[in-house]
């Protein structure tokens, strides 16, 4: 949706877009499916994440506008030559726990779960699209973003149960104590999501990040 609102100001007809995190892409190839004109280059850490994304990929018809790379994003997306893109898009690894070692170590955020959309942040890229949990310090990504230049234009939010990896005892708990500490929101077995656009375009007129927090239940 912010994608298609967005249209001629993100210019992704023209430059395409690229992604962080491809997992098994049912969600983005629907997307891509949803808009003629869309073209997505996403990375993924996760081998056999970048397989199965394929045949779902292929599956959708959609392989000539959505294509996979295994990689780091971070390594692979700057480095992919052909002509810069302004765009980037992602539901980023956000499960915050004290270490990596948790149920699958591909989701992990960090200490404090925003530790990719950070790093997103510092990219360079003019918008960026991203999942942003209630429960992965937002007050700081929103901070940094708003440092960084970037304003909050708009956003979708929805709430969501705990799953199976936010559910982990250790991840549980941690979510528990940085909530105390003012750091998220989290009910007793749900928290909220919002996709936001966070842009620097002048185009993009408007600045929605109170919103974005008081939606967040911050
Ligand atoms: C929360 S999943 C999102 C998957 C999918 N986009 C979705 O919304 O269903 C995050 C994905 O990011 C991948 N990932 C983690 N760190 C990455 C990095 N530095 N570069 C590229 N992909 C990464 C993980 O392997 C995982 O598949």
């Amino acid at each position: 949706m912010l994608l298609q609102h967005y249209r001629s100001q993100l210019r992704w007809e023209e430059e395409g877009v690229v992604e962080l995190g491809t997992g098994d892409a049912t969600a983005i190839a629907d997307v891509v499916a949803s808009l003629p004109g869309l073209r997505v280059r996403s990375f993924d850490i996760s081998a056999p994440s970048v397989e199965t994304a394929r045949a779902n990929i292929a599956a959708r018809g959609v392989a000539d506008r959505y294509t996979v790379e295994l990689g780091d994003f971070f390594d692979q997306a700057d480095s992919a030559g052909g002509a810069p893109v302004s765009t980037v898009i992602s539901n980023p690894p956000y499960i915050p726990a004290p270490d990596r070692n948790i149920l699958m170590p591909e989701l992990w955020g960090g200490v404090h779960g925003n530790d990719l959309m950070l790093q997103l942040l510092k990219a360079g890229y003019d918008n960026v699209i991203a999942a942003v949990a209630s429960y992965s310090d937002p007050l700081e990504t929103v901070r940094t973003a708003g440092d960084l230049g970037y304003r909050v234009a708009n956003f979708l939010a929805m709430g969501l149960d705990f799953g199976a990896y936010s559910s982990e005892p250790k991840v549980r708990d941690h979510i528990r104590r940085m909530c105390a500490e003012g750091r998220g929101w989290a009910g007793d077995d749900e928290y909220m999501v919002a996709v936001a656009l966070f842009t620097r375009n002048p185009d993009v007129p408007g600045d929605r990040a109170d919103q974005l927090l008081r939606a967040l239940q911050l």
